[in-house]
């Protein structure tokens, strides 16, 4: 009988992995010690803490926790089923908007397990990377609800990612840059691959979470501004506040790294990551234009552009970049007044009238 060979730890396996090996032959961990990338301290020493930036948002995260089953979905199912609730244009843009959430939100959790999570190596950053992860599963939780509440299609709406070309364009986009980090193989610890795995960093933290959920935001609380789709919108609303979070500490992680490896944030690279949020941007507004082919909800494809224009500068100036477009104002104030709501307080039962300044809405 064969004895299985015990594989020997190399300084990669132990710097990426549970790090017990490594740990077990060295001394007490120092905050010096701590790094972003390519640490080779003990990832299971929590304290003493380096990273506090990440350890708030694990707090602020745990302290929004929700689940989309507390709420009601009555009110909504009335609607869907009623012939003259929704227009057709709404309807379309509701599915759509739905279809691309359904899938995007395990997109990003598989990112962050399954690319993330190996190569951040520092147990405060991975704390919070564990809490992201339930909660993208909470939201993914939620599109499973939401379907099965209003009887949708599951295989329409989960299959839209890959047949609906304006949504499977963006997935496509995101997905290169993590396909090969996710191989097992893949290490960081050389410029180039630092440099790749930041360009992950970028495409699902300020992407993806920070650009590419925003127009599917205004989109769902426009619709519950005007008390249609209530519950859901009330979900989105929470997934919103979540989100702001994860873009957060996306930020906070990326420009830490920067921090620690100056070498790495070159003028070339630079250039290429303003590339990344234009052609990001670019794909978002054919979204937009796909989703919305006319006005509706006193919103407009233009508008969402605008918007998305808007949040690109703002992702530019959080990275320390130029911006790539010239100043283009907020279209959509409001959309920031969500984003500061506690829980306790539901934004749509809140007076109408305190969000309706400076925003291109109407009310009913
Ligand atoms: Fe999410
Ligand atoms: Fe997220």
């Amino acid at each position: 009988m064969n004895t299985p060979a015990t594989p020997t730890p190399t300084a990669a396996t132990a710097s990426i992995g549970s790090g017990l090996t490594s740990d077990l032959r060295g001394g007490r961990v120092q905050v010096s010690e701590k790094s972003m990338i390519n640490s080779r301290a003990d990832v299971n020493q929590l304290l003493p803490m380096k990273y506090g930036w990440a350890w708030e948002k694990y707090l602020a995260g745990c302290n929004n926790h929700w689940m989309p089953t507390e709420i009601s979905m009555q009110a909504d199912i009335a609607l869907w089923r009623s012939p003259d609730g929704l227009t057709p244009d709404e309807r379309l843009m509701v599915k759509r908007n739905l279809g691309f959430f359904a899938t995007a939100e395990s997109l990003v959790a598989n990112n962050i397990v399954l690319a993330v999570y190996r190569h951040l190596t520092n147990p405060e950053c991975r704390q919070y990377l564990l809490r992201q992860a339930f909660e993208e599963a909470v939201h993914t939780h939620t599109f499973q609800y939401i379907c099965e509440s209003l009887g949708l299609d599951e295989g329409e709406l989960f299959n839209m990612y890959r047949e609906v070309p304006s949504i499977s364009d963006k997935d496509a986009w995101a997905l290169q840059y993590t396909q090969h980090l996710e191989d097992p193989g893949f290490t960081t610890g050389t410029p180039d691959k630092d440099r790749a795995f930041l360009r992950d960093l970028i495409a699902f933290y300020v992407v993806f979470e920070g650009m590419w959920f925003y127009t599917g935001f205004a989109q769902i609380l426009s619709l519950g501004r005007r008390n249609k789709l209530v519950g859901i919108a009330e979900q989105y609303q929470y997934i919103l506040r979540d989100e702001s979070i994860h873009l957060n500490f996306g930020i906070d992680t990326i420009n830490q790294i920067r921090a620690e490896n100056p070498h790495l944030w070159t003028s070339d690279f630079r250039a290429e990551v303003r590339t990344m949020l234009a052609e990001a941007c670019e794909l978002e507004i054919a979204y937009g234009r796909d989703t919305m082919p006319r006005d509706m909800l006193g919103l407009s494809a233009d508008a969402c552009a605008q918007y998305l224009r808007f949040i690109t500068n703002r992702r530019c100036a959080q990275l320390g970049l130029e911006p790539v477009f010239g100043h283009t104002d907020n279209p959509f104030p409001w959309m920031s007044e969500v984003m500061d709501l506690g829980k306790e307080k539901n934004f749509f039962e809140s007076r109408v009238i305190e969000y309706q300044t400076g925003s291109s809405l109407s009310w009913d």
